[in-house]
């Protein structure tokens, strides 16, 4: 296992954009989980798949998965897959079938593959807890909900999605309530991360303070 920087906390806290600096910073290669489970769980709805297929089914359908990065580009069974993966809709069944055990599963490996290929900084919601509890460096990255939800907006704006957002607020409390209270790898910050709240900070506060945390250990 070569050195991790393991980074975790709620969709839309920064954790991409901090992770992605301190990769370029440090020379590590950027993990993006949350991709991972994004392009997995857009190969189960194309299958067919919803929230109520049993473990076995999800299961079956992982075989035919294959999920790579390249160039900083997403590809599931050789296609790519970036920009679809990044739709509000994607994000939904990614945390939907994130919850289940053999997707969890079929990702752990994946995951701590890329572990010992390169030194890396991940982030996600169980970098810190499950899949890199041995990390040199544990972040827990935070903000609040009204924030996390006007920086979503922005950005799907941005994008050219129609957003309203009261109702990306709403979606952001669902979906924090299903990714810290599922029963597997739940988003919890760990005892030894660092937590830092990024509400009312720009990006240079933050990489600042993630930059300094680093050079001390
Ligand atoms: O970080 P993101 O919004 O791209 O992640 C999409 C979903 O994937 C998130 O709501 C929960 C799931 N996920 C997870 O369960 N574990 C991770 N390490 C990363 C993401």
């Amino acid at each position: 296992m070569r050195r991790v920087i393991a980074i975790d906390g709620p969709s839309g806290a920064g954790k991409s954009t901090i992770a992605r600096a301190i990769a370029q910073d440090m020379g590590f290669d950027y993990l993006d989980t949350g991709a991972l489970y994004r392009a997995i769980g857009l190969h189960l709805v194309r299958r067919g798949l919803d929230e109520k297929a049993a473990d076995g089914t999800v299961e079956a359908a992982l075989d035919s998965a294959r999920v790579e990065f390249r160039e900083g580009k997403v590809f599931l069974n050789g296609a790519d897959v970036s920009g679809e993966i990044r739709t509000p809709e994607a994000g939904h069944y990614a945390s939907v079938f994130s919850a289940r055990e053999p997707v969890r599963r079929f990702l752990l490996g994946i995951q701590r593959d890329a572990a010992r290929k390169a030194d890396l900084v991940a982030e996600g919601r169980d970098m810190t807890t499950v899949v890199f509890p041995d990390a040199f460096v544990k972040i827990y990255l935070d903000a609040s909900v009204e924030e996390r939800a006007r920086r979503r907006t922005l950005e799907l704006a941005a994008k050219g999605f129609p957003v309203d957002e009261g109702r990306i607020r709403q979606e952001i409390r669902e979906r924090d309530e299903r990714d810290s209270t599922r029963a597997i790898a739940p988003l919890r910050r760990a005892d030894d991360a660092l937590y830092i709240d990024s509400s009312g900070c720009g990006r240079e506060e933050v990489l600042g303070k993630v930059l300094g945390i680093i050079r001390r250990v």
